[in-house]
């Protein structure tokens, strides 16, 4: 049990931002890798479809033996964690955004969340919200224009700056210095994102936070690994285009893709 790999999935390539933080902290751990890129992408389905599809996709890691399951996609977190947890036995860690450190952070009291359409418009943040902002005004925004743009690997360029001049200046007049990406493809734009904003704003992520709470919970249920195996890699798409793009993302060359249907 202990040196089965930890599960991870998105909608796509995004949870790969999430994945290096993890891989970064627990170099001892293994990992399956789960893009459902057929269904891609999440952000714009609605709750029933995301909670089918997450199910379906949980159910295929389980029978991987992962260990643990992150999920790396903050719209099935706030929109399907609670209907996870109730249907599944193994532990599993949401990524969501990081509501009360930019509340903590922001000197103007002033913040914002930059998401996809789904988690920006949920339930789950509006109450993560009300719970964490503590005085400081938090804005969502959620923009269809970047995720696809990260999927294909255009990470640069005008396409990019473009969506994200139109989704974040207006709040950078309205004096907003701290913002949180509650999308895991935007880290992949964080670059970018600060050519723009510039000493205005600060930009968080939620990598550091993850991967914090996973070394917490593997200690907590005694099943931290002793040595590390090969890392495996899913995708319901094209196996040799997430290839290429993932590489591009991660910085390292993927061994053990393979498509799936699920
Ligand atoms: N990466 C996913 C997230 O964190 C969103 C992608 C999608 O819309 O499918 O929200």
């Amino acid at each position: 049990m202990k040196n089965n790999p930890i599960g991870i999935f998105d909608s796509g390539v995004g949870g790969l931002s999430i994945l290096a933080s993890v891989k970064a902290l627990l170099p001892k751990e293994s990992f399956v890798y789960f893009a459902d890129q057929k269904n891609n992408p999440y952000g714009g389905r609605s709750v029933s479809e995301i909670k089918r599809l997450s199910s379906k996709v949980v159910s295929f890691l389980i029978k991987k033996k992962v260990k643990l399951v992150i999920i790396a996609c903050n719209t099935v977190s706030v929109n399907a964690i609670e209907d996870l947890r109730s249907k599944f036995d193994v532990p599993i860690i949401a990524v969501v955004p990081v509501v009360k450190t930019i509340a903590q952070k922001s000197k103007t009291k002033k913040a914002a969340v930059f998401a996809t359409p789904a988690t920006a418009k949920s339930k789950y943040l509006k109450d993560l919200i009300n719970n964490f902002s503590n005085g400081t005004k938090i804005y969502t925004i959620g923009t269809s224009k970047l995720e696809h743009l990260v999927e294909e690997g255009i990470i640069t360029g005008p396409e990019v700056e473009k969506a994200i001049e139109n989704s974040l200046l207006p709040l950078i007049k309205k004096k907003v210095d701290s913002i949180a990406l509650g999308c895991t493809h935007y880290p992949f734009l964080t670059s970018e994102i600060e050519k723009i904003v510039g000493s205005k704003a600060a930009i968080y992520d939620s990598g550091g936070a993850i991967a914090r709470r996973t070394e917490h919970v593997l200690s907590h249920e005694n099943i931290e690994a002793s040595k590390k195996g090969a890392d495996y890699y899913y995708t319901t798409g094209e196996e040799s285009k997430f290839k290429i793009i993932s590489e591009k993302l991660l910085g390292f060359k993927l061994e053990n893709v393979e498509k799936v249907e699920i």
